[in-house]
């Protein structure tokens, strides 16, 4: 029996995760209970009149900083009578999340996400973190799309949230490769037809131009993942006379 993952965000704004965790798979996932998602507001876990989670910065400067002490309480309240988890600060100024680190996650029980708002956290607070974690190169106005992305992406990781058919196996990045092109019915559309091998029924045929064809559009798109994939001698062949093919043309 797989032990149901749990995940905990910890957020000032729980209603903006409503519509997009409670839809579809993820929707599915909870009710299969693979995953069961608690949000905690930690303005609850202020003890002043206002309720305020952040101050000026010292030293000056423009915009708000989330103060330490709601944070910290909120974490040890969260993980009192809870499973061993990891904890991650969604910030711009994590590691860059990836399918791997997805992968790493997915192994957890319990994950703690928090998420920052304003100018960000007082530095402190990282003292608390076991990970910090970014979800690309720009600045979000708050970690909660960060927290659902890293959410989703873990999920669909676990044992029986997809279908047998639409398993995770062969999506992008599994190897160090982009997906395979992909069509559906009709075999004609716009005069654009589906490749051939692809009505042709047979199977290991299919499975080799898949592969051929995933290598080509990462080596078009993104050749830096391509550096860590072990190709075998014929499809670096493959790759050279196609790409030399390219040239010509
Ligand atoms: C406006 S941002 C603060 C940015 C901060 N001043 C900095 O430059 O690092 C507010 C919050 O949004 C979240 N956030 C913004 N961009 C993010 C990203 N790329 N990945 C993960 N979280 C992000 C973080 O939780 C952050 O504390």
């Amino acid at each position: 029996m797989i032990e149901e993952m749990l995940f905990q965000i910890l957020t000032l704004f729980p209603e903006m995760f409503n519509g997009p965790l409670e839809s579809s798979i993820m929707k599915r996932a909870q009710e299969k209970k693979i995953i069961e998602l608690r949000y905690v507001n930690y303005r609850e876990f202020t003890t002043d009149k206002h309720h305020c989670v952040d101050d000026t910065p010292y030293g000056g400067g423009s915009g708000m900083v989330l103060k330490p002490e709601p944070i910290f309480r909120c974490l040890n309240a969260v993980k009192k009578d809870t499973p061993p988890g990891r904890v991650v600060l969604l910030t711009p100024q994590g590691k860059v999340f990836k399918q791997k680190m997805a992968r790493e996650l997915a192994k957890e029980q319990h994950l703690i996400l928090i998420c920052g708002h304003y100018e960000g956290f007082d530095e402190r607070i990282r003292t608390y973190v076991d990970l910090e974690l970014s979800i690309g190169d720009y600045v979000l106005t708050g970690g909660e799309l960060a927290a659902m992305v890293v959410a989703d992406a873990v999920t669909r990781l676990l044992p029986g949230v997809l279908g047998a058919s639409d398993s995770a196996e062969y999506d992008s990045f599994t190897e160090n490769l982009l997906d395979y092109p992909q069509y559906t019915r009709p075999v004609e559309f716009e005069g654009q037809r589906v490749p051939d091998i692809l009505l042709s029924g047979h199977h290991k045929m299919i499975e080799e131009w898949r592969r051929e064809q995933a290598i080509l559009r990462t080596a078009e798109r993104r050749p830096d993942l391509l550096k860590e994939e072990q190709l075998s001698e014929e499809e670096l062949a493959f790759l050279c006379r196609k790409r030399n093919l390219t040239e010509e043309l």
